[in-house]
């Protein structure tokens, strides 16, 4: 397992896969990438007002910050560790980046932002389950 994926929204269910996927990284010496998939826009750019090269300049900043914040609420002391921004849709994104040689597991989180009470498996860890090519574990 030489590199552990981790998929990181911003929310708190997404900081707890992440504190796993650090723990599992360690006792196995695994590399460790921090993704962010910043999503396509709902709507043409024109309709916020802004150009496509300032609302691509705000996701980046808006993604950075997010990854930030992660890597300041982890211990990441000892592991070798680096992050991914990309773009598109998110279970889609990360699948393709678990598609790397190196990567030997994913790590997300059973929710995210999108919280509604009720539902067992947010819909970006739901599809992952279902379309990724290397193991995922979902940490509830
Ligand atoms: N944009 C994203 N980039 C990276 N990882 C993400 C992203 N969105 C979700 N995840 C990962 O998927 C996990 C589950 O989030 P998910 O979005 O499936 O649940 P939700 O937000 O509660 O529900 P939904 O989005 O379907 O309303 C998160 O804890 C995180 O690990
Ligand atoms: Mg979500």
């Amino acid at each position: 397992m030489d590199r552990i994926l981790v998929a990181v929204d911003g929310s708190e269910p997404a900081l707890k896969a992440a504190r796993m996927a650090v723990d599992i990284a360690r006792r196995f010496g695994s590399k460790l990438t921090l993704v962010h998939v910043v999503p396509r826009l709902l709507l043409p750019p024109d309709v916020y007002g802004l150009t496509i090269a300032e609302v691509e300049k705000e996701h980046r900043a808006y993604a950075a910050t997010l990854l930030d914040k992660a890597e300041a609420a982890l211990d990441l002391g000892g592991l070798e560790t680096n992050r991914t921004v990309l773009y598109g849709s998110p279970a889609e994104a990360i699948a393709e980046e678990a598609a790397a040689g190196d990567v030997g597991l994913v790590v997300v989180g059973s929710r995210g932002h999108g919280a509604v009470a009720r539902m067992f498996l947010g819909s970006v860890s739901d599809r992952l389950v279902h379309i990724s090519p290397k193991p995922v574990l979902v940490v509830h």
